[in-house]
């Protein structure tokens, strides 16, 4: 944690523990010794709502994963007339720390009134909302693997994959966000039933910071 200053700590249900820190003026979620979230690299993370964007009038989109709220901002800032956009935070410390901290980061997305927030497991929500979702965005954890919480594992297995196909609106379409390519999670995508895509998508801006993957399901 060196040239950290430790702000404050949480823990997953699984006993992780999240650590919001500050380096200058970064700001950074950790879990793992790892930097899971900072404020200096979130093009990707809006990237992926364009990619799994819904034009239809009043489509739903639902948000795995606060953090420190970019993703919840860019669907936001796409959303079609008469949309709504679903935030599912797994730790409630999460959600105090845009409350207070964080979310002047990206515009206050928790204040906006087509914004409604779920505190919870996000893989709970989706098996109790088949048909619901015309957009699903998914950064739970670093990839499609299990990093944030073991329980996650299931999200990326063929059985969640199916519970996220059966979550989705006809035409509607899911992204993943990935710090590593993942050829094989394509594959599982498109057996699992989604016509699957690979993005590599830079962090910051169009061409600049080092390369992500967003990995695209649709139904
Ligand atoms: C990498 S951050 C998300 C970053 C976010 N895309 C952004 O733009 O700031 C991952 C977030 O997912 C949350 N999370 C982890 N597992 C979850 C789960 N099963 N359900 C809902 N949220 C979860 C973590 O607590 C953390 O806030």
């Amino acid at each position: 944690m060196r040239g950290y200053t430790l702000l404050d700590t949480a823990r997953t249900p699984d006993g992780v523990e999240l650590s919001l820190c500050e380096r200058g003026p970064e700001l950074v979620i950790r879990a793992h010794g790892i930097d899971l979230m900072s404020n200096r690299m979130h093009g990707s993370e809006a990237q992926m709502a364009a990619l799994a964007r819904c034009p239809r009038e009043g489509a739903r989109v639902l948000v795995g994963g606060l953090g420190m709220g970019y993703t919840a901002r860019a669907a936001l800032d796409l959303l079609p007339a008469g949309g709504s956009v679903t935030v599912c935070e797994l730790v409630p410390a999460v959600v105090d720390w845009n409350r207070v901290r964080l979310g002047h980061l990206a515009g206050h997305p928790l204040r906006d009134p087509r914004l409604s927030l779920v505190v919870g497991d996000v893989a709970a929500l989706l098996r109790d909302t088949p048909g619901a979702w015309d957009s699903i965005l998914l950064d739970v954890d670093n990839g499609p693997r299990a990093f944030t919480e073991e329980a996650n594992a299931k999200l990326y297995a063929s059985g969640g994959l199916g519970v996220t196909l059966r979550a989705l609106r006809g035409g509607g379409a899911v992204a993943y966000w990935s710090a590593f390519e993942d050829r094989e999670f394509a594959r599982r995508l498109a057996r699992a039933g989604f016509r699957a895509e690979e993005h590599k998508v830079r962090a910051r801006g169009v061409n600049r910071g080092p390369w992500h993957w967003v990995y695209v399901g649709r139904g």
